[in-house]
């Protein structure tokens, strides 16, 4: 049983938009109150689930069909739920991940036009009754993740290969699933400098704590 003042929180957005950098934000909040939690990432957050990640994010000799990568991303997911996400929150912990099924509709469902549907059908084998109580979205334009990814340097994933086109789709799949539920999103303009969208955030954990 999982009690209800306990809250899974997911924090979504595109490469760059500064996912990562937030997390670490969250986590001094939860540290500097005491409050036990899990931070954990997508694809991830377990030994095997690290492992289809790389799959997910490496370059291959052969292109990953879209249906496949789909696959793997709920079959890391599956692992993820069973032996990390689900014993966290039933042990009273919050749970904080970086990435989770909205970022599936986004870049699966959108970006590799696969469809919602697929996508939906996968998420309730899967997840069954589990569901973020909250998502934060961290929005930026598609030419500014591109620069942000740039500047960190390294070499390109599978997905930081993508054109324009693709993470147009992707950002506009997460305006459409917030405005179709505004009670579980926040959406943050991540444009902003950090310390402005600090101050968001911490003004979002504040109310949920309330
Ligand atoms: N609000 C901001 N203003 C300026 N730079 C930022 C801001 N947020 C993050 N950055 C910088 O942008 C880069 C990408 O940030 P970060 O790695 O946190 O993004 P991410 O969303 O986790 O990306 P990815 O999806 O690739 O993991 C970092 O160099 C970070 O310092
Ligand atoms: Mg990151």
């Amino acid at each position: 049983m999982i009690n209800s003042s306990v809250k899974f929180l997911t924090i979504e957005g595109m490469e760059g938009a500064g996912k990562s950098t937030n997390l670490n934000y969250v986590i001094d909040f939860f540290q500097q109150r005491g409050i036990p939690f899990t931070a954990t990432r997508e694809p991830g957050g377990t030994e095997i689930s690290e492992k289809i990640r790389h799959l997910l994010l490496e370059h291959h000799n052969e292109s990953l069909a879209p249906l496949a990568e789909l696959m793997l991303i709920f079959a890391a997911r599956a692992q993820h739920i069973s032996k990390v996400i689900r014993p966290a929150l039933e042990a009273g912990q919050w749970v904080i991940c970086d990435r989770f099924t909205d970022a599936t509709y986004a870049y699966q469902g959108e970006g590799r036009q696969l469809g919602g549907e697929k996508v939906e059908l996968l998420e309730r084998f899967v997840q069954q009754d589990l569901q973020p109580d909250l998502t934060i979205i961290l929005d930026v334009p598609v030419a500014l993740s591109a620069a942000r990814v740039e500047q960190r340097g390294g070499e390109l994933d599978r997905f930081e290969v993508e054109g324009s086109d693709f993470f147009q789709r992707v950002r506009d799949a997460y305006h459409q699933r917030a405005s179709e539920a505004p009670e579980r999103y926040a959406l943050i303009d991540a444009s902003q400098s950090l310390a402005q969208v600090n101050t968001e955030l911490q003004n979002i954990l504040e109310q949920l704590l309330d």
